[in-house]
């Protein structure tokens, strides 16, 4: 694991952490929230995988979810776990790494598992394991949010596009809906996609 998080553990340590404080996307809020086409998804228990500071784990803990967010890195996890404590939100905060989830002791059955920017950064190793771990800790019917940007989309950032995102997941998961996400970062194209675990 040393090698494959050393550019994130640079990254916060010398501060350079954009995505820090971002908006939750409005996709994530109609799921969570419910809209008036369709209303909220029922509470239970969730994952946020590749949390950082845990902006997306704090507010579906102050949505009634019960919550788990998982890092490799450790520096973000600290302030995540301040950050939380100053919002009076509970969420279980491990330092994990997602390519290995199904050893790495957090628990299964989780009904929503979300990713605000973690599988675009892979490598297409790491997705085969990222799609293989996810799926193992997932409960029976959940749903897996995902937020990426596509190649080309931020410098340094491989992206992942959306025949890639469907080929993955397509032997475990069916994509209910996807769509813009720009809301999160106006200056790169950024997208959301909504699975749901086939039994
Ligand atoms: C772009 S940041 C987004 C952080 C957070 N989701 C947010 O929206 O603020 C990507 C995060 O994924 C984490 N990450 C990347 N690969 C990971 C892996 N294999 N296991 C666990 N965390 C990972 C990084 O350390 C980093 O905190």
């Amino acid at each position: 694991m040393a090698s494959r998080h050393t550019r994130f553990r640079l990254f916060y340590r010398i501060g350079f952490t954009p995505w820090e404080g971002h908006a939750i996307g409005q996709g994530l809020r109609d799921l969570i929230e419910g809209t008036a086409d369709s209303p909220a998804l029922p509470t239970g228990s969730a994952l946020d995988v590749g949390c950082g500071t845990g902006d997306s784990a704090i507010y579906l803990a102050q949505h009634g979810w019960k919550v788990t967010g998982v890092d490799y890195v450790a520096k973000p996890l600290e302030k995540a776990r301040a950050k939380a404590g100053a919002a009076g939100a509970s969420v279980n905060f491990a330092r994990a790494d997602v390519t290995q989830l199904s050893q790495e002791g957090i628990g299964s059955g989780f009904d929503l598992i979300v990713d605000n920017g973690c599988i675009h950064n892979m490598s297409g190793t790491d997705r085969e394991a990222y799609v293989r771990e996810v799926s193992a800790v997932a409960a029976p019917d959940a749903r897996l949010y995902i937020v990426a940007f596509p190649p080309g989309g931020r410098f340094g950032v491989p992206g992942i596009d959306h025949a890639e995102m469907e080929r993955r997941f397509a032997p475990g998961w069916t994509l209910l809906s996807t769509g813009d996400e720009r809301e999160l970062d106006d200056k790169t194209p950024t997208y959301y996609y909504l699975f749901q675990r086939r039994p």
